[in-house]
């Protein structure tokens, strides 16, 4: 089981380390750890942010663990200097075009949800979000328009085989589990949009018994935190599966709860090669002061172990901690308590 370990920045290294004490607490047989150097510390060490050596650990591994990138004090380099493009490139180089990001709210924990309790009890999803195209990876620039403004564009573009094999991911997982699949778009506006629902159309085929439905961007977020009784699947592309996620923590309770998954077509022995990370950023406003939530990142570990190592017991015991854990009150600061981050840590493994 060799993981590599990518804490980053801010607030990166402070939750990986609990996860990472998780994962030993475990006592499994045959892990080994490396740890590498990304985003804004990657860019001070080593004048890039993602290293040719840190990406060539990443793929000696069979698994990774990754903390969070981003730094106010990058923010006006070069674009491909900055933090984040550690992970974009990981994300891309690494072939990992499926992002599983569950949110649900535990049974007994609806308390912590900003949605009433009726609502938020409802509440269990995976949001299946494309990973590798979409506007973020499309060309994009500034220039000067011929009346003298400046002007910044971003090309949105998917190819039919992109949006194919994600959708495929997220029949499997609607077809397995008997959810119903909801795939998220903007047709009535994008062209990007319009091809992506006609292939989803065509692949529905291939599940007769997957119960699908479309659903435009701006009324899924609004239906997200209205409803979430209506999702169990939920299909979408990179940048509307980015703004979701984030609603969807929020609708659980902390961003600091949901973890994520980003999987790709290569093999390990017992599952499939992944990066599993907290779908929360680098949190500077908190960083160093020992008060981030590590929940999400101990809940990516748990999704190492199923879907990288086929540890299913193991994943579902760190889950069945967290859950507990929460359920005792031992709460960080965004979720209403005054427990730090090693609190937090500490109570999950007393509860393994
Ligand atoms: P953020 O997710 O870092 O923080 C948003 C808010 O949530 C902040 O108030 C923060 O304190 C809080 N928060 C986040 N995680 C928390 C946790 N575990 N416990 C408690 N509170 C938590 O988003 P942002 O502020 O928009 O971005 C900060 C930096 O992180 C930026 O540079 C951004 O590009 C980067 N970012 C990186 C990733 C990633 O590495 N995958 C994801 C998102 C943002
Ligand atoms: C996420 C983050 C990243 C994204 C950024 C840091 C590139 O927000 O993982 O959700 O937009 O995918
Ligand atoms: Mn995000």
């Amino acid at each position: 089981m060799k993981i590599a370990i990518l804490p980053g920045d801010g607030i990166g290294p402070e939750v990986t380390a609990e996860a990472v004490a998780v994962l030993e607490s475990l006592g499994l047989p045959g892990l080994v750890l490396f740890e590498g150097d990304v985003g804004g510390i990657a860019y001070r060490r080593h004048g890039v942010p993602l290293p040719d050596e840190t990406l060539a650990m990443a793929r000696e591994a069979d698994a990774i663990l990754f903390g969070a990138v981003g730094d106010p004090a990058c923010d006006a380099l070069e674009r491909h200097l900055r933090p984040e493009q550690a992970i974009l490139g990981l994300r891309k180089h690494l072939g990992l075009f499926a992002n599983l990001r569950p949110a649900r709210v535990f049974a007994g924990l609806e308390h912590l949800s900003p949605l009433r309790a009726d609502i938020a009890r409802s509440l269990d999803l995976v949001i299946v979000r494309e990973l590798t195209g979409d506007v973020y990876f499309g060309a994009k620039g500034q220039r000067v328009t011929d009346a003298g403004e400046r002007e910044g564009w971003d090309a949105m573009a998917y190819a039919e085989g992109e949006v194919r094999r994600i959708a495929h991911v997220a029949f499997r997982a609607a077809e397995a589990s008997g959810l119903p699949l909801t795939s998220v778009d903007k047709a009535n506006v994008l062209e990007t949009s319009q091809l992506w629902r006609d292939v989803v159309i065509e692949t529905a085929a291939e599940y007769p018994q997957v119960v699908l439905d479309h659903m435009y961007v701006d009324n899924a977020a609004m239906q997200l935190v209205s409803h979430p009784d209506r999702f169990g699947v939920v299909l979408t592309g990179n940048l509307f599966g980015d703004i979701l996620s984030d609603l969807a923590s929020a609708a659980v309770g902390s961003i600091g709860l949901l973890p994520s998954a980003s999987l790709g077509e290569r093999r390990t022995d017992h599952g499939t090669f992944g990066l599993y990370e907290p779908i929360h950023g680098s949190a500077p406003d908190i960083a160093g002061q020992g008060k981030a939530n590590p929940m999400a990142t101990i809940l990516s570990a748990a999704m190492m172990l199923r879907h990288s190592f086929g540890r299913e017991d193991e994943a579902a015991r760190i889950e069945a901690a967290v859950a507990r854990t929460l359920a005792d009150g031992i709460l960080g600061g965004d979720l209403g308590g005054s427990h730090g981050t090693a609190a937090i840590g500490a109570g999950v493994r007393e509860r393994l």
